[in-house]
């Protein structure tokens, strides 16, 4: 029973994490896009603080969702590893986190070449790249939830 409780914490700290990474996977590129379009330097300037105190934020919600996610593995694998291991969606899901982080490390990457002045992406790019965390997040979704396979 202290054991299900213990269990039900740990994932409301994943889901928790899990939308303060979205927050940021989701506004950072629209910052960027403001930034590309931005020609006063007064604007840019606010812009690069904005986004270096945002990626700050991902960075925290992306490691705890990681930490919380990777402790309810531990819990499965201890007490029931077929929950995790009999159907394919637990693999899917890790895949698709995978492609998630590689996501995160290039928002990080452009978020440093924006704070240097050095980013040559237009608007129209950055507004297709900021699609991308929403087709991971519902497949991300529909594979946990609704565990097809
Ligand atoms: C390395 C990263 C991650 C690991 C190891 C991980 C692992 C897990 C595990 C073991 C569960 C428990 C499964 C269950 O109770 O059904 C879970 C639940 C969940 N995860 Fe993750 N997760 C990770 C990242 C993510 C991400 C990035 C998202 C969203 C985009 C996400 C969304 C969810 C949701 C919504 C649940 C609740 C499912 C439910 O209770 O029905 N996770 N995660």
């Amino acid at each position: 029973m202290l054991w299900h409780k213990t269990l039900q914490i740990i994932l409301a700290f994943h889901i928790i994490f899990v939308v303060t990474w979205f927050a940021g996977l989701f506004y950072l590129p629209r910052l960027f896009v403001y930034h590309a379009e931005a020609s006063e330097p007064v604007v840019r300037e606010r812009l690069k603080v904005m986004e270096r105190k945002l990626m700050i934020m991902t960075h925290i919600g992306g490691v705890l969702a990681v930490l919380f996610g990777l402790a309810l593995t531990g819990w499965w694998m201890a007490h029931q590893p077929a929950y995790l291991l009999a159907g394919g969606w637990f693999h899917a899901k890790l895949a698709l986190v995978v492609l998630l982080i590689g996501y995160h490390v290039w928002l990080w990457r452009l978020k440093n070449r924006f704070a240097r002045d050095a980013c040559d992406w237009s608007s129209r790019r950055l507004r297709w790249f900021n699609e991308i965390p929403s087709i991971l997040l519902v497949l991300i979704v529909l594979l946990v939830v609704v565990k097809p396979f």
